[in-house]
Order: C-alpha cells, then sequence, then structure tokens
C-alpha cells in the first residue's frame, strides 16, 4: 500500500550548511576525497514548491530570487529524475507524473554553503511527498538517490547537525548545540567551483590527506558535539575551528584575496574567521543573532569605505543567521 499522492503543493524549506570542521583524509580511487566534517545547518534557507502537473510532459523548474545559475545544471531536476527512476513503475508502484517546481533562491551558489545539494535534497523529500511514494523509498534507498546527486546531499536528507565522513554518504546525527548561536556569513563576490579547490589540494598534497591536526581538531568537536555543546562552549572554540578546514590554503589559490579578506575581517571584528567548506564563504560566530546582526552592518559599512577588501565580480554577501540546532529538521 502506498500512500495517497498530494495534489496541493508541497513545500519545503532547504537550509544552508556550515562547515565548522573539513578534514581532507585523502583521495579515494573514484576521485573524490574522503573527508571528516562537522555539519551544521543554518536558518538561512532556499524555499521550493512543488505540484504535480498534468499526466504528460517534463518536469519544470521555475527559479525566484538569486541567480542559481543554468537550469539544465540544477540538481532540483536531476534529483526528481533520479528519485523517479528509483520509484520505478509496475504494479504496486505510485504513479510519477510531471512535478512543476518552484524555487525561490536565497542561498548563494558556488560559496561553500550547500545550496544546490540542499535544493536537490528538499526535491527528493517532496516529489515522495507529491507522489505518495514513502513506502517504496525507504531511507537507505533515499540516502542512495541523494549520494548519487550529489556529495553533500544525504547530509541534507537528514537536515541535523552530522559528523558527514566519506565521500559525503556517512552521516552520523550529533545532538549539536544547545541555544541559537548567531552566525555572520560574509561571501566575497567570487564564485569558486569545489572541483578546482581538491585539485590545488591534491597537487599539493600529492593525493594524500591533511597533515592530521585538523582530524584531530574534527574528531574532538564531533565527540563534543555528539554529547551536546552549549553556544557558550562553541564559541569558546571558535579559534580552533576558524583554522580547522584543509582546503584553506587551496581555496585562497583559487579565489586570489581571499585571505586578505579574511584577515581585514579578523582586524575588523577582533574574532577568528572561518572558511565554510570550499569556500569562499567566511564565518564567525556570536552568542546571539542579534549580535551577527550588528556584526553584519560593521561589515557593510568597512565594505563600502574599502577597508575590507572587495575580491570578484560580484558584490559581497553579509548575511547574519543562526544555527539551527535540534530536531528542527530540513522539512516545514
Ligand atoms: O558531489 P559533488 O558534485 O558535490 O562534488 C563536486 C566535486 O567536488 C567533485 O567533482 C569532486 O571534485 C569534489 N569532491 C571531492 N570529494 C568529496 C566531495 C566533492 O573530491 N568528498
Amino acid at each position: 500500500m502506498t500512500e495517497a499522492a498530494h495534489h496541493t503543493p508541497v513545500v519545503r524549506l532547504a537550509p544552508a550548511k556550515l562547515n565548522l570542521t573539513l578534514a581532507v583524509v585523502g583521495r579515494r580511487d573514484d576521485g573524490f576525497h574522503d573527508l571528516h566534517s562537522v555539519f551544521v545547518p543554518l536558518a538561512l534557507h532556499d524555499v521550493l514548491t512543488v505540484a504535480p502537473a498534468g499526466t504528460r510532459g517534463r518536469d519544470t523548474l521555475h527559479v525566484t530570487g538569486l541567480d542559481a545559475g543554468p537550469l539544465d545544471e540544477n540538481l532540483v531536476l536531476r534529483a526528481i529524475s533520479a528519485t523517479r527512476a528509483a520509484v520505478g513503475e509496475g504494479p504496486g508502484r505510485p504513479a510519477t507524473p510531471p512535478l512543476a517546481v518552484r524555487l525561490e533562491k536565497r542561498i548563494p551558489v558556488a560559496a561553500g554553503l550547500g545550496g544546490g545539494s540542499s535544493d536537490a535534497a528538499a526535491a527528493i523529500d517532496a516529489a515522495i511527498e507529491a507522489w505518495g511514494a514513502s513506502d517504496v523509498l525507504d531511507e537507505a534507498r533515499r540516502d542512495d538517490v541523494a549520494a548519487s546527486v550529489g556529495s553533500d546531499a544525504p547530509f541534507f536528507l537528514s537536515g541535523r547537525p552530522a559528523l558527514v565522513e566519506g565521500r559525503g554518504e556517512r552521516v552520523t546525527p550529533l545532538t549539536g548545540v544547545h541555544g541559537h548561536p548567531g552566525i555572520l556569513l560574509v561571501i566575497p563576490g567570487v564564485a569558486v567551483r569545489t572541483p578546482d579547490v581538491f585539485a590545488v589540494f591534491d597537487g599539493a598534497h600529492g593525493g594524500s590527506g591533511g597533515d592530521g591536526s585538523v582530524r584531530m581538531t574534527s574528531g574532538h568537536l564531533a565527540q563534543e558535539l555528539g554529547n551536546g555543546l552549549s553556544a557558550t562552549d562553541l564559541i569558546a572554540r571558535a579559534g580552533v575551528l576558524a583554522s580547522a578546514n584543509d582546503l584553506l590554503a587551496a581555496a585562497a589559490l583559487v579565489a586570489p584575496g581571499l585571505i586578505q579578506v579574511r584577515r581585514a575581517l579578523t582586524r575588523l571584528l577582533g574574532k577568528p574567521i572561518g572558511l565554510s567548506g570550499s569556500g569562499p564563504t567566511l564565518w564567525t560566530l556570536y552568542p546571539s543573532l542579534g549580535e551577527a546582526e550588528a556584526a553584519a552592518t560593521t561589515v557593510e559599512a568597512a565594505v563600502g569605505d574599502g577597508s575590507v577588501p572587495s575580491i570578484g565580480e560580484r558584490p559581497a554577501s553579509i548575511i547574519p543567521t543562526t544555527i539551527r540546532t535540534g530536531h528542527e529538521g530540513a522539512a516545514t
């Protein structure tokens, strides 16, 4: 038995993520890299709305808000196709009619915030609900579909703070942070392609991983977040976390000027500044959203007067947000 298909639109919030740590453990035979990384979802999110659209034709995608790049590269349509293939056809299988998808894009793309993978995970989840297909795709099969679409997508299916290992397919949920620590995101206006950063990393490391120090920090943080950590205790670790990203040096080569922006922000805010994923998003932790908002105003003024340099073609985005903690999940 499958549950009834939905005829009303299915709405999903697709959160951004931040890497509090990112250790590259080593290069794999398939060209990807084994990672050890603590991921947290953020309040910053895209909004995905999915509705069945008749019985014939193709899935469609309409994007509003920020530039999401070329439509034919968008992971949302790929995720829906992969989900349809996994549901399959035949007796006992629900119909998988074309879907009309609207995506309100608020997470900057190619920023190290996982927006594309999050949209993909939300699309998998929403398509399953729209088709009434939850009985035919259990959690393990959804994870497989997600992993086939993007390395970060399995994390977003759970939407909880997690230790992410392997290529991204091993996701261990963590208790996370108590409270709602603020995060200031500063996203320099330069798109960074993840494969370019890994290629530079490999060039410098000859296929092996980082020197082990980030891996050790990542292990400690995963253990602490496994038990649950207060916002105050997380902030006390900010200095160590801000340098716990093995991709920092490679990202700085791919995005010239990134180190200067990071240094200027450290001077301006008097706080350690971390890098999310393969960049270029820089982050700072605050006890609350209010304090992150105040810092955003300070950074906007400093970008305006040039004391924080502008790099890339687009203006920097400055976004105060919070870490999503506990059990809020990815769904509305
Ligand atoms: O899976 P996804 O398309 O997000 O990965 C983008 C690129 O990032 C891959 O082509 C690969 O170059 C790199 N990558 C990696 N190891 C990972 C995740 C991504 O090498 N664990």
